[in-house]
C-alpha cells in the first residue's frame, strides 16, 4: 500500500475531536509511505492537538487560519487546492461535514473543500447521537452522493461515556481508505468480487488441527486491488495473520467444506471468483468430539479427500462469470499449473513458487507466472504482493470474456 502515497500531496485535515491526537500518527504514517503532508488544524481541531506537533512529524508549516497576514489566501489556498492529490480529514467533526455538505466556507479548510476537485475522504469522529442524527446523517448521504469517500467511524466505548458508532476508526482501514481515494479507479465499479483466503484448519479432535501456512496477506492484496477498482469485494476467509481490508464483507470458514458451502451460497452474485486459499486437500472423516489422550502407540488417521471448490467453481460457473486459481508449486511450475489450469476450467491461473524463502506462504513478496487456456504462459519478477494483485487484475480484465462483461 505504501507505493499508493509516494510523492502524492496530501492535505490532512484536523477538526475539532478528542480523537485529533490520531491524525499525529496517521500523519507520522503517511509521510513514512513517501507522501507530502500538509496539516490543516480548524479551530476546533487547535483545542485538541498542537500545530507544532503536526509541524513536527510533516516538516510542513499547519495551515491554522484563513488570513493569516503572512500569506496571500487567494494564493495559497487555491494554489494548495490545485495541487492536492487527496483532502483527508481525519477525524471529521459534524461541523466540517455540515458545512461541506452546504458549502459553508468561512474557514481555511471548508474553504479549500470548495475550491478543489481532488478527491476528498472523511474519517468521522463523534458523539454517537451527534453521528446518527439525521441531519448528520443526510450531509453524509449528500456527500457520498458527491463523489465523496467515507471511513468508519467504528463503534466502542466513547469519551463521553456513551458506546456505539462515533469512534474514528483506526489507523490501518483509513490508511486503506486513503490508497483506494487516491487511486479513483472504477475498472470493476459495479462488479462484485467474491475471494477465497487464508488457510484451512481440518479438526484432528477438538484441540488439534491439521493446518498450512497460509497468512492471508495474498488474499488482502487482491481485496485491496479490488476495493480499488470500484468492486464490491467478499472474503471468505479462512484462519490468517492478516485480516481482510476494511469495506469488504467477510465470511468467516475455517474448513473447505464451509469454504465450499460459502462460495457455493455466494457465487451467483460473482462477476469474478478468484480461489487464493491454501485450501485443504484432506480431512479426518467424522473426528471424535473428545481429546485424544496420548499413549504410546502411534497415531494413524484416516484422511478422505476435501471437495476442490475451484474446480467445482470451474465447471458450474455461468458465462459471464470470470474462475482464476492459484498453483502453490515447488518444481515443475508450469507444467503443474497448466494441468491445474485444465482440469479445474479455469479462465486463469497464477502459478507461485512457494520453495523459496521471499515467494508463496508469509511472505511479502511473490514470484509467479500467468496462464491462460489459449496464451503463452507470463512470466512476473519477484513482485510484492500488492503488485501482483494490481497486475492480476489488470490481465483479468483483459481476458476474453471480462471485455463481454465489463462491456456489457
Ligand atoms: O496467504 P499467503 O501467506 O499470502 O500465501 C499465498 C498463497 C501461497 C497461499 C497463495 O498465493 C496460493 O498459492 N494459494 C493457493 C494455494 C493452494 O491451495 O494451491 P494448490 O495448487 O494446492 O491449489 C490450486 C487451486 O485450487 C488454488 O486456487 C486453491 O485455492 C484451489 N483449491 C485447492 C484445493 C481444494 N480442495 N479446493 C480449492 O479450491
Amino acid at each position: 500500500m505504501a507505493r499508493d502515497f509516494k510523492d502524492k500531496v496530501i492535505v490532512l485535515g484536523v477538526t475539532g475531536s478528542v480523537a485529533a491526537y490520531k491524525a499525529c500518527e496517521l500523519a507520522s504514517r503517511l509521510v513514512e509511505a513517501g507522501a507530502e503532508v500538509i496539516p490543516v488544524l480548524t479551530s476546533g481541531g487547535r483545542e485538541f492537538v498542537g500545530a507544532a506537533s503536526l509541524e513536527g512529524i510533516t516538516g510542513q508549516r499547519a495551515i491554522t487560519d484563513m488570513f493569516e497576514p503572512a500569506q496571500n489566501p487567494e494564493i495559497e489556498h487555491i494554489a494548495l487546492a490545485r495541487r492536492a492529490d487527496l483532502f483527508l480529514i481525519a477525524p471529521a467533526s459534524a461541523n466540517v461535514i455540515a458545512k461541506s455538505a452546504h458549502g459553508l466556507a468561512d474557514d481555511w479548510l471548508s474553504t479549500t473543500l470548495l475550491a478543489t476537485r481532488a478527491p476528498v475522504l472523511y474519517a468521522p469522529a463523534m458523539n454517537t447521537k451527534m453521528y446518527q442524527h439525521p441531519a448528520t446523517q443526510d450531509n453524509i448521504a449528500l456527500l457520498k452522493r458527491r463523489g465523496c469517500h467515507f471511513v468508519g467511524p467504528g463503534s466502542g466505548a466513547l469519551a463521553c461515556g456513551e458506546f456505539g458508532p462515533g469512534r474514528l476508526i483506526d489507523t490501518p482501514a483509513i490508511l486503506e481508505a486513503a490508497s483506494i481515494a487516491l487511486r479513483n479507479d472504477h475498472s470493476l465499479e459495479g462488479k462484485h468480487v467474491l475471494l477465497t483466503s487464508g488457510a484451512n484448519h481440518e479438526p484432528i479432535d477438538p484441540v488439534r488441527f491439521i493446518g498450512n501456512r497460509s497468512s492471508g496477506k495474498m488474499g488482502y492484496a487482491i481485496a485491496l486491488e479490488a476495493l480499488k477498482r470500484g468492486a464490491q469485494v467478499t472474503v471468505i476467509t479462512g484462519p490468517c495473520d492478516v485480516a481482510p481490508p476494511f469495506g469488504v464483507t467477510i465470511i468467516q470458514a475455517d474448513t473447505a467444506v464451509t469454504m465450499l458451502d460459502a462460495v457455493t451460497d455466494l457465487l451467483p452474485s460473482a462477476d469474478i471468483f478468484v480461489a487464493a486459499a491454501a485450501v485443504a486437500d484432506y480431512r479426518i472423516e467424522n473426528p471424535p468430539t473428545k481429546k485424544q489422550k496420548r499413549d504410546d502407540q502411534p497415531l494413524r488417521l484416516e484422511l478422505t479427500p476435501n471437495p476442490d471448490i475451484a474446480a467445482h467453481v470451474g465447471l458450474t460457473r455461468a458465462a459471464h462469470q470470470i474462475a482464476v486459481g492459484f498453483a502453490a508449486e515447488t518444481h515443475d511450475f508450469l507444467e503443474h499449473a497448466q494441468r491445474k489450469l485444465q482440469e479445474k476450467q479455469l479462465d486463469l491461473i497464477v502459478a507461485n513458487d512457494v520453495s523459496g524463502a521471499d515467494s508463496g506462504f508469509g511472505t511479502e513478496t511473490s514470484r509467479a507466472w500467468f496462464l491462460t487456456p489459449d496464451e503463452e504462459a507470463e512470466v512476473l519478477p519477484l513482485l510484492a504482493k500488492s503488485e501482483l494483485a494490481e497486475r492480476l487484475f489488470t490481465r483479468i480484465l483483459a481476458l476474453p470474456r471480462a471485455a463481454a462483461v465489463c462491456d456489457g
